[in-house]
């Protein structure tokens, strides 16, 4: 199987942290350019600086992707450093604390949406314009066992993931007799800031986060990378607006 992306160009946002960061280690190791996307502007930048020192081709892009001119600016920088965009992540997002349904406000909900579900949306839209044109490209949007599942207290960020879903599956069609492949991955519990972060936040219900997953541990971001890249790669061209479970056995009981 070809896992090689040399002389290809892949965007990755949210690559300041967690999956997003691994995920763009990855492309970058398998020979891609890459557009390191993050609001984190400073932590970004290390990281595009670190990999080009280390010989690989990496800019950081500053953006924040529910913000429409920002994003078409993403694009714009990727293609105007690199040429073309042959692989994109969308993977920014951000979890709510556990709340009871008639207790949620209407401000986290559009927190949560526009930055879990409007930006991959706004980001699919000017990776497309691009795709189009060059008839080609892979797109993977980071929904969550959460786009697939309900959980109690996660009513608002569960909403968003199941958006995701259906937003790719939607323009996987839209695009699948056009060479643009749209899938999405449903990681489980992942061990990234964003969990740790729950963790001190929501200790009681997160006590037994571990003994929760059938695997006994949590899932690393290297395996969430793994499965974009492959999920980017000609091994996966038969594969369209699948939501790829990669979540050590969760969403199988
Ligand atoms: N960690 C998990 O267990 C888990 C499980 C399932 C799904 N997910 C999903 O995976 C994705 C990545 O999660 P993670 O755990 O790696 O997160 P993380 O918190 O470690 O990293 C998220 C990154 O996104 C950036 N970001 C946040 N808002 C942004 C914005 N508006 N514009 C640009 N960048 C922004 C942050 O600066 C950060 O670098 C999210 O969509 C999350 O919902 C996480």
């Amino acid at each position: 199987m070809n896992l090689s992306f040399e002389n290809k160009v892949a965007l990755v946002t949210g690559a300041a942290s967690g999956m997003g960061l691994a995920t763009a280690e990855a492309f970058a190791a398998a020979g891609a350019a890459v557009a390191l996307v993050d609001l984190n502007e400073q932590a970004v930048r290390k990281v595009a600086d670190r990999l080009v020192t280390e010989g690989h081709k990496a800019i950081p892009i500053s953006c924040d992707v529910t913000d429409e001119a920002q994003v078409k600016r993403m694009v714009e920088q990727t293609v105007s450093a690199f040429g073309r965009l042959d692989a994109a992540f969308n993977n920014v997002g951000v979890q709510s604390l556990a709340v009871e349904t008639a207790e949620s406000t209407s401000e986290e909900f559009d927190r949560v949406n526009a930055i879990n579900l409007k930006s991959v949306w706004l980001c699919m839209k000017y990776e497309l314009l691009q795709m189009r044109n060059q008839e080609s490209g892979a797109i993977v949007n980071n929904s969550s066992i959460g786009g697939l599942i309900g959980i109690p207290g996660r009513a608002i960020y569960h909403a968003t993931k199941h958006g995701v879903i259906g937003l790719t599956k939607s323009a996987a069609l839209e695009y699948a007799a056009r060479g643009i492949r749209i899938n999405a991955i449903c990681p489980g519990a992942i061990d990234t800031p964003m969990v740790a972060a729950m963790i001190a936040k929501e200790p009681e219900t997160m006590k037994d986060i571990t003994k929760e997953q059938p695997i006994g541990r949590l899932g690393k971001p290297e395996e969430i990378a793994a499965a974009v890249l492959w999920l980017c790669s000609p091994g996966a061209g038969f594969v369209i607006g699948h939501a790829l479970a990669v979540d050590g056995g969760y969403t199988a009981r």
